[in-house]
């Protein structure tokens, strides 16, 4: 795609951080992740809004950094696979829910806003969160069972 060669600065904390960047204010959050900042767990996988692999914290809510434009995270607080707590990615490896792990970031940072919103899902509603996150490899069935695990869990 092509972008106007203007850029601006932008201001947002990033996974407790303070952030400036200076962007073409039609890049989106996950261009300025992974392409300025070098914050590569964050995946693109389909770049339209299908995949969930570019999912990330946004003032402690879920979206798909592919849609959002950077102009759209001015003063506001983004988390990204990096900082979210390790014991959901260990939860996912445990329970051999990574194959390729290119989906893994994405489910992983879902897990935990569902987590953030639900204490301890039922397996309907770990499948009706997880819903807009793709996996081409595991089949799901891994992935179910390492959400299972994290649920009801105070630790
Ligand atoms: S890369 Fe954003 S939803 Fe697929
Ligand atoms: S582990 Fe390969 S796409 Fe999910």
């Amino acid at each position: 795609m092509q972008y106007s060669r203007v850029e601006k600065e932008f201001f947002f904390r990033l996974n407790g951080e303070e952030v400036r960047v200076r962007a073409p204010p039609g890049y989106t959050l996950l261009e300025v992740l992974r392409h300025i900042l070098h914050l590569t767990g964050t995946k693109d996988g389909c770049s339209s809004g299908d995949c969930g692999a570019c999912t990330v914290l946004l003032d402690g809510r879920a979206v798909h950094s592919c849609l959002t434009l950077i102009s759209q995270v001015e003063g506001r607080e983004v988390t990204t696979v990096e900082a979210v707590d390790e014991k959901v990615a260990d939860a996912y490896a445990r329970h051999g829910a990574v194959q390729c792990g290119y989906c893994t970031p994405g489910f992983v940072v879902a897990t935990a806003y569902l987590l953030s919103k639900m204490h301890n899902p039922s397996d309907a509603e770990i499948r009706e969160w997880l819903r807009g996150n793709l996996c081409r490899c595991t089949g799901y069935v891994k992935i179910l069972k390492a959400v299972e695990s994290l649920a009801g869990d105070d630790g």
